[in-house]
């Protein structure tokens, strides 16, 4: 008989529970065990970026869990909850190609007993109220409401958030602290495309012409640095920003320097801890990415 390779014999998709009972029990098993569990929380469609996360969470614990659950307090009404990819079993096979040892993937129910629209929700103010908080109102409640609850069922040491969302990781980093939540957050570093694009479940909605414009978000970030390391005004910056992303087909809702640990304005002279934040809108699908200038 032929002998077949082991990696035949492998199991191709990721162990998987729903329920918060058979969660609890593994990850509590595995502390009884003595290992540091990860956690990577994702609204599934995994692509290079989220494995990265989960590499790094290997990388930091002794057990990795990653969740999948496409949360609908985080859209707006005329956002793209409906829409928004799930393909929990491709989604499962790359996660056990990165070794991840378990995939929380719970229902609505599990996740929201009393219905999302009537889920207790969590306002993380000041950092969550500009920028992405402004634009997407709502949007950080949801973030910071779901987090909480995902951290409450997982009981990570550490959870890994991707550099992409970077208002969002300072979000549940404000959440934690004050909370006072047992955990360790740690922050992957945005992976891109080749040509620059940083890597989004949404940029599969992009048809091809789209898709060839969008690495001008990238390319007007990095613009926006050489500019600013050049002495131009920051106002003047923004503003010329905003034009090339027109002029590009984007409808850019803003592109702006920051600082990076709070978002707030950078004082007349401040030249270090900036970061350049940009959103836009290509046809129907909403992109973000930022830029550290450090
Ligand atoms: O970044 C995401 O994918 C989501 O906002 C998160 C953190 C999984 C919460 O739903």
């Amino acid at each position: 008989m032929e002998s077949v390779p082991l990696s035949q014999w492998e199991i191709s998709e990721v162990r998987t529970v729903g329920d918060l009972r058979g969660l609890r029990a593994c990850v509590r098993a595995w502390k009884r065990e003595g290992h540091r569990v990860g956690f990577v929380p994702t609204m599934g469609n995994l692509h290079a970026g989220h494995f990265s996360l989960v590499e790094l969470a290997r990388r930091h614990a002794g057990r990795v869990v990653a969740s999948v659950f496409v949360n609908p307090t985080q859209f707006g009404p005329d956002e793209d909850y409906l829409r928004y990819p799930r393909t929990l079993a491709e989604d499962s096979v790359g996660l056990v190609e990165h070794n991840c040892d378990l995939l929380f993937a719970p229902s609505i129910d599990v996740m929201y007993p009393f219905g999302p629209d009537h889920a207790l929700r969590i306002h993380v103010p000041d950092v969550g109220d500009t920028l992405e908080g402004a634009h997407r109102p709502g949007h950080f409640d949801g973030v910071a409401t779901v987090v909480a609850k995902l951290f409450t069922m997982v009981e990570p040491d550490l959870a890994v958030f991707g550099q992409k969302d970077w208002q969002q990781l300072l979000v549940v980093r404000r959440l934690v602290r004050e909370l006072d939540m047992p955990l360790e957050i740690l922050a992957g570093p945005i992976v891109r495309e080749p040509d620059g694009l940083a890597m989004s479940s949404r940029n599969r909605y992009l048809n091809g012409r789209q898709r060839a414009r969008a690495t001008e978000l990238h390319a007007t970030l990095q613009w926006m640095h050489d500019s600013f390391v050049e002495g131009h005004v920051l106002a003047a910056i923004e503003g010329a920003a905003m034009r090339r992303l027109q002029r590009a087909g984007f409808e850019p809702d803003y592109a702006v320097v920051r600082r990076a640990e709070d978002l707030g304005m950078p004082a007349e002279g401040e030249r270090t801890g900036l970061m350049a934040l940009g959103a836009a809108r290509l046809g129907d699908t909403r992109l973000i990415d930022n830029l550290a200038f450090d």
